[in-house]
């Protein structure tokens, strides 16, 4: 058993939600990352054990699915987009300006562990194109220059939360639409969990 019994036992109360436990396979794959900040081999190993599928099975949707990370991630995750919307807005400069600065290629993490980049489709946010995420808080009408601004920022900041309207009103332009309500929760962390990180109680 590799995982903690707090763990094991949050996982046992998922598993109860559902008629098959099979069907908990999404939620524990996000406990696994929220665990090493990755899908692990162990996790494989104690989910398929957990709902009684094989481990291929378990990696095959952990390696499906982009959000669940085969390997760590940098404490910032640049989620460039790079679909027809922001295509025709220019992005492909900003990912060309993103990867100078952070000289990382598709799906590469500095030796720092600072960034990881990635380039990606549509990320909802066309009105606004083009679009990049930090950690997946979205900044939409980037320029080249901006998306410099950001890196730049984040390198010398190295915010512990970083927020989704905090990085519009410094770093972006035009956005698709106004939600009218603040964001002040952001993401501690470069990989999404099975609840928001600052909420999330002590596993
Ligand atoms: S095409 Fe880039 S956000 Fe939709």
């Amino acid at each position: 058993m590799t995982w903690e019994n707090a763990r094991i036992d949050k996982a046992k109360e998922i598993i109860e939600m559902y008629p098959q436990k099979r069907s908990a396979l999404g939620p524990l794959l996000y406990l696994a990352q929220d665990k090493d900040g990755y899908i692990s081999d162990d996790s494989i190993v104690e989910i398929s054990r957990l709902i009684g599928i094989t481990e291929v099975q378990v990696q095959s949707v952990a390696s499906f699915y982009s959000m669940y990370k085969q390997e760590p991630t940098g404490k910032y995750l640049l989620s460039v987009c790079k679909s027809i919307s922001c295509e025709i807005s220019n992005s492909s400069n900003v990912i060309q300006k993103v990867k100078e600065f952070t000289n990382l290629s598709n799906n590469e993490t500095d030796d720092e562990g600072l960034f990881t980049y990635e380039s990606v489709e549509c990320i909802g946010a066309c009105g606004g194109a083009p679009a990049i995420q930090v950690n997946y808080e979205t900044v939409e009408g980037l320029t080249p220059e901006k998306a410099v601004d950001l890196c730049k920022w984040l390198k010398e900041e190295q915010p512990k939360v970083v927020v989704a309207d905090e990085l519009q009103l410094k770093f972006g332009g035009t956005k698709s639409f106004d939600w009218a309500i603040e964001d002040n929760t952001g993401s501690s962390s470069p990989v999404p969990g099975f609840q928001t990180y600052e909420m999330q109680e002590e596993i």
